[in-house]
């Protein structure tokens, strides 16, 4: 079974629906460990009570992403972690960690990318008056939210919307979509290295 990493920086809602997909066993990935940056994040509780894992860093301990990278990458290595999962995980990858994972690092964004990438892609749609917005599955590389697209999943905005009702229903369609697409993506790997 391939073995996952899941980086996250929030509530981590979409790291518990990836964990339980995999206890369900519609999702054949084991979760060997939760990176963290952020000390005090739900997410972080959310993975004890699970037993799985944790590395938390502070990057403003660091002199350079390289640096907290390369303390990452260890411990990547010390699990035996394939693949990396961003999952609310708000920050930039380096060349360290996109060279070691090279077509084995995907992110999940509130929203159909190109549109609303970067912070509060929920917020943004809800101003822009957009009718339809949803859920992207994208390989990641240096960009913000860039990179080629796996999947995407639409989202009505309707018409009694508030910014909480809608991100409440995308959060939803995250919770399915990715363990999903991630259930997909492990079954091409697999065959891809027969
Ligand atoms: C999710 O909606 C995810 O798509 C988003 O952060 C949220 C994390 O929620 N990611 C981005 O905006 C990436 N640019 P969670 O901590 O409850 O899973």
């Amino acid at each position: 079974m391939i073995k996952i990493a899941i980086f996250a920086s929030g509530s981590g809602s979409n790291f518990q629906s990836i964990v339980e997909a995999t206890r369900r066993g519609s999702l054949h990935a084991e979760v060997g460990l939760l990176v963290c940056d952020k000390r005090n994040a739900l997410v972080i509780e959310r993975a004890e009570r699970e037993g799985i894992p944790v590395l938390v860093f502070d990057p403003k301990e660091y002199e350079t992403k390289s640096a907290y990278e390369e303390v990452i990458l260890k411990t990547l290595n010390e699990c035996n972690v394939e693949f990396i999962v961003l999952a609310g995980y708000m920050r930039l990858l380096g060349s360290v960690l996109l060279n070691a994972f090279q077509g084995r690092i995907v992110n999940i964004h509130p929203s159909l990318l190109p549109a609303f990438p970067g912070k509060d892609a929920i917020g943004q749609a809800f101003q822009a008056g957009v009718k339809v917005t949803g859920v992207t599955v994208h390989y990641v590389d240096e960009g913000m939210d860039t990179g080629p697209i796996i999947a995407q999943s639409a989202v009505r905005v309707l018409n009694d919307d508030d910014r909480d009702r809608l991100q409440a229903r995308i959060q939803e369609t995250e919770h399915t979509l990715y363990p999903t697409v991630l259930q997909d993506l492990f079954e091409s790997l697999k065959i891809t290295n027969y």
